[in-house]
């Protein structure tokens, strides 16, 4: 043994050098920024001698990365909540410790009622304090029951550590990088402004400096993240403003970084030059998520959209004018208060004047402290589960026609990871379609021609093109 390893400590764990590393298990819930900052706050506990486990069991940190959006995902979260009090109270029994913490929107929107409600929690952490997360931790563990939920006035992104390379390698070719956060547009049924604060935007820099070292950790694809992503501006190098549209253009330029998305975006704030993005940049995806919510005027505007349906069916043709291979995906909620009848047939209009690829689609549900929450005019949960099945139905039938239509086309399929069967792989197509076909797992992170030779129910079937 050379000196130097000898004084490499045996744990990560600073102050004892024998004890295991301690486990951390993070479960996420809700939108892809909290697939992001969840890996982030992983990121920056490894950096404080934690290693992360999948099994919770082993964990002597539960963290919960919960979600706001809607009653039910709120309410899931206390269900889960009472199942870990068990499961402390067990390993409590056997004299081991864990530590239950929950981050997020619900943390955010709740804060000390979270403690009041789940004796067993010792940990709030709301999104801008990610970043404080270590240090809250410690004092977690001193029986301080902490609430960190002010808007931190310091950036969380320049204090959270950069994505670590050999973690990147793991978690595969495609990755997250979030870009903006926060929301200033106050639909009237949303919580994010609330939960998520005031719009952000991250400097140039810092994600070009992400960007590039995800890339050197192996990542092919990148998907810029942002409740309002195409809301994202900055100064450019040059000095210029920057909308998205540049910033897509400058990681363009970043060598090995093969495919570019973004998501999610508001019909607002699709300007020309994001527009144009798509015609001039092959390496950005012909896919768009751009949700409606709506088809009829009346309820956009008591939600605050800003914008008709038949704004929205224009800027859908400008952007197929410049990419008519475009997959459009929508978000779409029915049953918002005073919706009637004939507002909701405006909706199977618009969906089916549009043609989605993808789509989601949601019963509205009040949120408190929200406008909506005091309008008059609720939908009956009766009438909003039958529009739902009604518009799900047209949905999945677009998405069915959507993925028939890709049967005997040759597209660049970007090989993700090992598929069901031994000698499959699953790749993405640009469209976003889970794909299966033939090859090796040293092909992973490779982008090969296939042709597309049947559509199954969630994923495509392809063979290689020699
Ligand atoms: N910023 C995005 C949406 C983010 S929230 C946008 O403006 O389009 C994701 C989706 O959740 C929304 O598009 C909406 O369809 C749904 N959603 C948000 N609040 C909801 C509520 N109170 N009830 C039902 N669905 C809701
Ligand atoms: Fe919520 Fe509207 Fe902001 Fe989207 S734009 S996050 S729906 S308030
Ligand atoms: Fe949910 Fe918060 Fe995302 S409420 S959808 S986790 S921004």
């Amino acid at each position: 043994m050379t000196q130097e390893t000898a004084l490499l400590p045996k744990s990560p764990v600073a102050g004892d050098e024998n004890a295991p590393a301690r486990k951390v298990f993070v479960k996420t819930y809700g939108c892809q920024m909290n697939v992001y900052d969840s890996d982030r706050m992983s990121d920056a506990l490894t950096r404080d001698g934690y290693v992360a486990t999948d099994v919770l069991e082993d964990a002597d940190f539960v963290l919960l990365n919960t979600c706001h959006i809607r009653e039910k995902a709120a309410e899931k979260v206390y269900s889960e909540l009472g199942r870990l009090r068990e499961l402390k109270k067990a390993k409590a029994s056997e004299g081991r410790e864990m530590v239950i913490g929950v981050a997020g929107c619900v943390a955010q929107a709740e804060g000390n009622e979270i403690l009041r409600r789940s004796p067993a929690v010792d940990l709030v952490i709301g999104p801008q304090t990610y970043h404080r997360l270590p240090e809250a931790l410690k004092r977690a563990r001193n029986g301080e029951r902490v609430v960190e939920t002010d808007y931190a006035l310091e950036d969380k992104f320049e204090h959270l550590p950069a994505p670590d390379n050999a973690k990147t390698r793991l978690r595969g070719v495609t990755a997250f990088l979030t870009v903006q956060e926060g929301c200033d547009k106050f639909c009237t049924f949303c919580v994010v402004p609330y939960t998520r604060g005031a719009e952000v935007s991250r400097p140039v820099a810092q994600i070009l400096a992400e960007a590039e070292r995800l890339v050197d950790g192996g990542v092919r694809e990148i998907t810029l993240l942002g409740q309002n992503v195409n809301a994202w501006h900055g100064t450019g190098p040059d000095g210029r403003d920057w909308g998205l549209g540049d910033l897509l253009r400058r990681l363009g330029e970043i060598d090995g970084l093969a495919r570019l998305r973004y998501t999610t975006s508001h019909p607002r704030d699709m300007d020309e030059s994001l527009i144009e993005a798509h015609r001039s940049m092959m390496k950005l995806m012909p896919y768009l998520h751009l949700p409606v919510q709506s088809g009829s005027d009346r309820i956009l505007k008591a939600m605050n959209r800003r914008h008709t349906a038949a704004e929205y069916l224009a800027l859908v043709e400008r952007i197929r004018a410049v990419q008519p291979d475009l997959a459009l995906s929508g978000d779409f909620i029915v049953g918002f208060p005073g919706e009637t009848e004939e507002d909701f047939e405006d909706t199977m209009r618009l969906v089916a004047a549009v043609g989605y690829a993808q789509a989601f689609s949601f019963k509205y549900s009040s949120r408190p402290g929200t406008p909506g929450a005091d309008l008059k005019d609720q939908v009956s949960e009766d009438v909003k589960a039958k529009r739902l099945e009604r518009l799900q139905t047209l949905l999945v039938n677009q998405q069915r026609d959507f993925a028939a239509g890709c049967v005997g086309r040759e597209i660049d399929l970007l090989l993700e990871k090992p598929g069901r069967m031994p000698g499959q792989l699953v790749g993405r197509s640009p469209w976003l379609q889970p794909v299966n076909v033939d090859a090796k797992r040293s092909q992973i992170g490779d982008i090969i021609k296939v042709r597309i030779t049947k559509a199954g129910s969630n994923s495509l079937f392809a063979e290689v093109i020699e």
